[in-house]
């Protein structure tokens, strides 16, 4: 782990402490805008600003933020809760912010929030490429489980279905 995150162990995976001063909660309608930045400098193909508003009043849906002493927006995650299931859609964190540990201290956040509303499965699509995010849900206990060929597109790659059981 880079940077000020601490560690201890669920005895499954790494939990981390939160990085000094950096709180996660609900996100609301006045961190829309940095949520799209965030998202415009991470992915080259970003969701639409509608995209994340329509998610703030989603019954089934969980957007969370990570923001430093300062109020300064982080990060972000995205998770659904269906049935006996949740799917992280969408995480991110804004470079200068990076190897911190914020985005692990997002993903944990979404771990209990999934235990909490019953889901025995966590799953998530990640491109294979994308080693950043792969070491932190390898990390995080998520094992590959299968793969979605051309999933993704700018550029077209393929997908890897990564699944943690709780
Ligand atoms: C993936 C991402 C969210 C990680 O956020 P982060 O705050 O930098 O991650 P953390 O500092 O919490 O690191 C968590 C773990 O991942 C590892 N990791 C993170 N970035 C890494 C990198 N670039 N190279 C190697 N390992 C990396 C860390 O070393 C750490 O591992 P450890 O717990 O074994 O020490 C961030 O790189 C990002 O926003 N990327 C662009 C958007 C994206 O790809 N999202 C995922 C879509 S599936």
């Amino acid at each position: 782990m880079g940077g000020g995150a601490r560690q201890v162990t669920d005895g499954r995976s790494k939990v981390s402490a939160a990085p000094d001063g950096v709180l996660v909660r609900a996100a609301v309608e006045a961190d829309l805008a940095a949520i799209h930045a965030i998202e415009c400098e991470s992915f080259g193909d970003p969701w639409a600003l509608e995209g994340f508003r329509d998610l703030l009043d989603h019954p089934r849906a969980k957007m969370e933020v990570a923001v430093n002493a300062d109020g300064e927006l982080m990060g972000y995650a995205v998770a659904w809760y269906v049935a006996d299931e949740s799917e992280i859609a969408n995480i991110a964190v804004a470079p200068s912010a990076r190897l911190k540990g914020v985005g692990a201290l997002l993903l944990d956040r979404i771990l209990r929030a999934a235990a909490e509303f019953g889901a025995q499965t966590v799953f998530l699509e990640v491109r294979e490429s994308n080693e950043a995010a792969r070491k932190l849900y390898e990390a995080r206990g998520f094992e590959v489980a299968g793969k979605r060929t051309k999933y993704y597109r700018k550029p077209d790659e393929d997908a890897l279905i990564m699944r943690r059981k709780l």
